[in-house]
């Protein structure tokens, strides 16, 4: 990986003005921000900063309002989240360039933060138009990209602005580069993947890519039922994309080519209805699933070959659940296999590095994220870093 500068390269940052592009599209309910994590990451940029006596000017996008103010994605919307994080009063500018901007730095202290209107108001955004990212510029001496989970878009704010200033990666944006290039980049030997999901179609191009980099990959989830009916089994009704047989083919034959064993589940949870606990509930073979049930689940004994071979591992990267984890019983496997990869890193014989929103939220479900090596909060970017694809965020700040 090409070195890119952090926080320790930016010097003396006393009374200069710190464009900080950090990721504030936050799950919101009835204007209210229901989950901080995201804010939290980027508290210890915008802490060292201020700290530091830098003015901090945060940059964020909220939703897609596709060039045209909005006001239920003003940024003014996440003021009170942001406050409560940094335990200091914020100031939220109308704007992202201009004179209100620069006044608006006039009247700021050394350390005081702003934060600055959505930045996708303007169509300059998301057509990373140099003009606005010169404008945005202006008002700024340095730029710290601390919005990993925004670097798959090549923005004005998440890449045209790293050519104008001086630009930095902040604490959040160098954790998870350091954390992904442990996992994928440069692991240590052998490596697992877990992914899982509904689709084969969503996934596509992280299977192609992952089966030419890892020694095992375990797939779970709705799309192992793809893979299981190429290779002629009968899922019954469960969700499988049969029309992608051949592509599903052609990744295990490419898995083969590369020395990657693919593991599918011999044994899995199956039921008629789709249903908390419901009365059709049984556990076969993959080959006795009948015409008219489903299988919801990884079976028990899958699991547990599946936990041997995370025991040979040295890293692990998990993205996606192994079965229908938001509805009980169709949690166990996701629950167990990632409880055996959390004590695993927990005595420090396994890297495990997870990211995906669904992920998230099942790691949280077993109560094992914190025992993860590293988990991601970011959702596209994740994926789009899986397929292998060189994020436009991160590269600009390589550069
Ligand atoms: C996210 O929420 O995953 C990021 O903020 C990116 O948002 P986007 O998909 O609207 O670009």
């Amino acid at each position: 990986m090409a070195r890119f500068k952090t926080l320790d390269d930016a010097g003396d940052v006393a009374g200069k003005v710190a464009l900080v592009r950090v990721d504030l599209n936050l799950p919101m309910d009835g204007g209210q921000v229901t989950d901080n994590t995201r804010i939290r990451a980027a508290e210890p940029t915008i802490r060292y900063l201020s700290d530091k006596g830098a003015k901090v000017l945060l940059l964020a996008h909220f939703g897609r309002p596709k060039g045209q103010r909005s006001s239920t994605q003003s940024l003014s919307m996440v003021l009170d989240a942001v406050e409560d994080v940094l335990g200091k009063e914020v100031m939220f500018v109308p704007e992202v360039a201009g004179d209100v901007v620069a006044q608006s730095v006039g009247i700021l202290g050394n350390g005081d933060v702003a934060i600055l209107e959505n930045t996708r108001f303007w169509p300059g955004e998301e057509a990373n138009d140099p003009d606005f990212a010169k404008a945005i510029a202006a008002n700024g001496d340095l730029y710290v990209n601390d919005a990993f989970s925004a670097a798959h878009r090549a923005h004005a704010s998440t890449e045209g602005l790293a050519h104008l200033l001086p630009a930095y990666a902040g604490r959040a944006m160098q954790a998870e580069l350091e954390a992904l290039e442990k996992a994928l980049g440069n692991p240590a030997k052998p490596v697992a993947a877990v992914v899982g999901g509904a689709k084969v179609s969503s996934k596509l191009d992280v299977l192609t890519h992952l089966v030419t980099k890892v020694d095992h990959l375990i797939i779970g989830g709705g799309m192992a039922n793809t893979f299981l009916a190429a290779r002629g089994v009968d899922v019954g009704k469960s969700l499988c994309e049969h029309d992608l047989a051949q592509t599903a083919e052609n990744i295990l034959a490419e898995a083969d080519k590369a020395g990657c064993t693919v593991h599918l589940p011999y044994d899995v949870v199956v039921a008629k209805e789709f249903a908390a606990n419901p009365a059709s509930l049984r556990t076969c073979n993959m080959h006795e699933v009948a015409e008219d049930e489903m299988i919801l689940d990884v079976g028990p004994q899958a699991v547990e070959a599946l936990a041997d071979v995370l025991k040979t591992c040295r890293t692990l990267v998990w993205n996606g659940p192994l079965g229908a984890f938001e509805t009980v019983p169709f949690d166990k496997a996701t629950v167990a296999l990632a409880k055996t990869a959390a004590a695993l890193s927990k005595e420090g014989s396994l890297v495990s590095v997870a990211g995906g929103g669904d992920t998230v939220a099942a790691l949280n479900h077993a109560g094992v994220a914190q025992d993860f090596t590293y988990v991601s909060a970011a959702g596209g970017a994740f994926l789009e870093w899986m397929e292998g694809k060189e994020l436009p965020g991160v590269v600009a700040l390589e550069a």
